[in-house]
């Protein structure tokens, strides 16, 4: 992602975190089709290094800012996959992490988090109170806490797959992008960075639409969109989608005020919907997403149903996480695999009794 150091916040060489960005963009034919749509591509985060998930691009920006200042501890307030990506690029670079996550957050999350060694610290309370806590903590201890007092930095960082689709498409724009949103940066800032090449002149076609996505367990922004103001009505959270449980988002207006600009909505759907999002997305692209990218799939099949899309449109699916880590979402649902004995015997059984459902 640094390829595109002249269009991020840094002056100087950064020395951390050099080798993320540059996910690959999947061609999704099978998805065009159910989506009813001339071509869809998969931006796929979900391989995201090191981290797997979009994350790793905004801590990127963000520890090199932490480095530059001459910080020696960085942290965070998470939902889970900020957490990960913190404690990983921090224990590359030789800082110290300190990071706050709600205690309910998903085994893989908390495991992948505290793997690297960080000072991990997990709050009763939703993601709201953690990012309160944070607020009052990073200029008590003099941290860099990536999404708070280094959140100028970080929030740049999300340009960057902004920047790679249209490289990636060959320097022109999709028709639209599909996203889920949390804290509503990503959208805001996917919003900015196409608008950057665009007056650049870099990119050939319009502007995409920008399409904001949310579990309706916890869908502040994709609501404040629905009527039309400006003004966020925090929720508390209660959605299986706890990457993007965020209640009182801060950069909210922002992502609501890119969705209208660009002629893009917003989409909230239920858990159930989600969980169908995520195996409809492995079973048609190979591409195994968290919950987050469930809301987007699922989002991207109910704004189709709803007659948002066109037969031309190229649309782009942001997948921002990895379903490894959120397997408890779909554990319940997928059929259990049978267990046999190693005999040739009971496999034509298996086949025989398959072929003939
Ligand atoms: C996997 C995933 N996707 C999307 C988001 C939304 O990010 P933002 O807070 O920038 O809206 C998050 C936030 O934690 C996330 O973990």
């Amino acid at each position: 992602m640094w390829r595109y150091r002249e269009w991020l916040p840094f002056e100087g060489d950064p020395v951390a975190s050099l080798d993320t960005g540059f996910s690959p963009l999947i061609d999704a034919p099978r998805l065009a089709d159910k989506l009813g749509v001339a071509r869809v591509w998969v931006k796929n985060d979900a391989v995201s290094h090191p981290s797997l998930s979009f994350k790793d691009r905004v801590v990127s920006t963000a520890i090199n800012a932490a480095i530059a200042f001459g910080l020696d501890t960085v942290g965070c307030a998470s939902t889970g996959n900020l957490a990960n990506a913190v404690a990983a690029h921090a224990a590359r670079a030789g800082l110290a992490s300190w990071i706050f996550i709600p205690e309910d957050l998903e085994i893989g999350k908390v495991i992948g988090t505290a793997v690297y060694g960080p000072n991990l610290v997990r709050i009763k309370g939703h993601y709201d109170d953690v990012n309160r806590l944070c607020a009052q903590l990073a200029d008590r201890f003099g941290w860099g806490i990536v999404n708070v007092n280094l959140r100028g930095y970080y929030g740049e960082g999300s340009k960057t797959m902004a920047f790679e689709i249209l490289e990636q498409l060959g320097w022109r724009t999709p028709s639209a992008v599909v996203a889920p949103m949390a804290g509503g940066s990503l959208v805001t800032k996917l919003g900015k960075g196409f608008k950057e090449f665009i007056d650049a002149g870099l990119v050939t076609g319009n502007s995409p639409r920008v399409y904001g996505t949310q579990a309706s367990g916890c869908a502040p922004i994709v609501r404040m969109w629905e009527r039309g103001d400006s003004t966020l009505v925090p929720e508390i959270p209660n959605t299986i989608a706890r990457s993007i449980a965020i209640g009182n988002p801060a950069d909210g207006p922002f992502a609501a005020k890119v969705m209208r600009e660009s002629g893009g909505r917003g989409q909230h759907v239920s858990d159930e919907a989600l969980v169908a999002g995520i195996r409809l997305l492995a079973e048609t692209t190979g591409v195994f997403t968290e919950t987050a990218g469930g809301v987007t799939v699922a989002g991207a099949v109910a704004l189709a149903e709803a007659g948002h899309f066109h037969s031309d449109d190229e649309i782009v699916l942001c997948i921002t996480g990895n379903g490894l880590k959120t397997t408890e979402a779909v554990s319940d649902v997928l059929p259990a695999a049978p267990v046999i004995a190693p005999k040739v015997r009971d496999v034509a059984a298996l086949v025989a009794e398959r072929t003939n459902q």
